[in-house]
């Protein structure tokens, strides 16, 4: 059973979002295996949390990057409202990622990946990114 499906991610008017939503479902989905199998007793699986975790801050640091760079060169005026929701959820991921390496609490991850993350960012990727990628492929045709 995987927690997050791509269906429940919409596709949005660019390519290079929709490959880095892709790319987070699947992180996502390895957290929640893992984390299930750490729950179970699997002292392996509870090892590899950390790197799948500190993974997801990485690649959630370059995803977000991506979308700031291409705001900038199409001067999207919502930038800094959405830069800013991106630079919480990276302080957030921070915060997770030191309390695990505290604590080692599974439940609280599970539920953090569950009920915050997912929610997030399937909500993040129907609002922000999706009216984000409209204006950035409006303004292409616009200049092409
Ligand atoms: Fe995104
Ligand atoms: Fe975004």
């Amino acid at each position: 059973m995987t927690l997050l499906t791509a269906e429940q991610i919409p596709t949005v008017g660019l390519d290079f979002m929709n490959h880095d939503h892709a790319e987070a479902v699947s992180q996502i989905n390895r957290l929640d295996q893992l984390l299930r199998q750490a729950g179970t007793g699997d002292i392996a699986a509870e090892k590899q949390v950390e790197a799948v975790l500190t993974e997801i801050h990485e690649h959630s640091k370059s995803h977000f990057a991506r979308e700031e760079a291409e705001m900038l060169r199409v001067d999207f005026p919502a930038y800094e409202c959405h830069k800013g929701e991106h630079e919480r959820v990276l302080a957030e991921l921070v915060q997770v990622l030191q309390r695990w390496q505290q604590n080692s609490d599974i439940e609280s991850l599970q539920g953090y990946l569950n009920s915050t993350l997912c929610r997030w960012l399937i909500n993040h990727v129907s609002t922000m990114d999706s009216v984000t990628a409209m204006f950035v492929a409006r303004y292409n045709h616009s200049v092409a």
